[in-house]
């Protein structure tokens, strides 16, 4: 009889980020950075300006070095490979297009400049330019295109190298809000879903609990939370975190003890009684609903209503229980209800 030869373990698929760092001096601008991203996931990196967002993408993308950590792709460790080989591929918030080059020739030079062959580079770029819907605008310079198009030919090229890693540096903040709403199903079509992980920098939360699977949040270069939008929007690991999700903001009141309570705008409702005495100071009408700014005994608050909500200047609010988000005031970790 033949012995079955023994399996050699799989490695993990999709990329890992072990303990990354990136140091300067005496500044920290990523601390022991540890996380997954699976084949085919999308993962949002969010935070405030200056937080490390694209410090952690350059990292990945090999165009900084770590001061410590590790990154593995499907198990193979391409720490020490240098960008080129990596074939990782970025699309910058900029596009970073040649200008005097039409959208074809952006398309095949990168390809040319590693010597593909002439054949198999039209086939792939005509591919690319298909899925993207550019066949049409192959002929024309980036300054006769919109920013939406530019911004799917920055993304087609960086399809074309068929990367292991797509890295998205606030990919559409040179677009206007409606243009990003209609891009949004469209770049999670081309993306999400596919073989590689996709890690895609933003600070608009709305778009990043569109696009994402999960949503990292960072700030001053370390991990807050990661999890789903509805994990971190209910389940905030910390004040940082509450307030960063969700438009308009938490209301954060004082409370005894110690404590902060965490009321989302949407969660306060009128009642006939019973209720804390606030006073209107101010409302937006949105059409579908209606925001009021509230002054009360124990803080301002906002709260969101239906549009045709009855407004007295005077009113009493309330809320379920199960609705309060309690947290440390000194160190803004959230405490288990109470
Ligand atoms: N080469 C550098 N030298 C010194 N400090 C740097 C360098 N690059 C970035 N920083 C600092 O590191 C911090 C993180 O920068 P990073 O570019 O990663 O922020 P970001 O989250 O991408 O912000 P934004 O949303 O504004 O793009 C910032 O405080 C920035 O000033
Ligand atoms: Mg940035």
């Amino acid at each position: 009889m033949i012995n079955a030869m023994p399996v050699p373990p799989s490695p993990s698929p999709g990329l890992r980020i072990e303990g990354l760092s990136r140091r300067l001096g005496e500044r920290t601008l990523l601390a022991d950075l540890n996380l997954e991203v699976g084949p085919g996931e999308c993962l949002a990196l969010l935070g405030p300006s200056g937080c490390g967002k694209t410090t952690t993408l350059r990292l990945l993308a090999g165009l900084d070095a770590a001061s410590a950590g590790r990154i593995l792709l499907d198990g193979d460790d391409i720490s020490r490979l240098s960008a080129g080989d990596r074939r990782v591929a970025m699309v910058f918030q900029s596009y970073a297009l040649y200008p005097h080059l039409s959208v074809a020739d952006n398309l095949a030079l990168g390809l040319r400049i590693r010597g593909m062959a002439a054949r198999e580079r039209e086939e792939r770029i005509m591919a690319v330019l298909e899925l993207l819907q550019l066949v049409e605008l192959r002929l024309r310079r980036p300054a006769q295109l919109s920013g939406g198009q530019r911004q799917r030919v920055a993304l087609a090229r960086a399809l074309l190298r068929q990367p292991r890693l797509v890295l998205l540096d606030e990919p559409m903040s040179n677009l206007d809000a409606q243009l990003r709403e209609e891009l949004r199903p469209e770049l999670r079509r081309l993306l999400c879903g596919g073989s590689q992980p996709v890690v895609y920098v933003t600070h608009d939360q709305q778009e990043a609990m569109g696009m994402a699977d999960r949503i990292a949040v960072l700030r001053e270069g370390r991990l807050q939370q990661i999890g789903s939008a509805r994990e971190l929007y209910e389940k905030p690991a910390n004040r940082f975190v509450a307030a960063f999700l969700g438009r308009p903001a938490i209301n954060l009141l004082p409370a005894e003890g110690q404590r902060q309570l965490g009321l989302r705008p949407e969660h306060l409702v009128p009642v006939e009684t019973g209720g804390l005495a606030a006073r209107l100071q101010q409302r937006e009408w949105w059409g579908h609903q209606q925001l009021l700014w509230l002054e009360s005994a124990r803080g301002d608050l906002r709260m969101l209503v239906a549009a045709d909500q009855p407004l007295p200047e005077t009113l009493e609010v309330s809320w379920r229980p199960e609705h309060e988000l309690w947290f440390d005031s000194h160190s803004g970790e959230r405490l288990a209800a109470s």
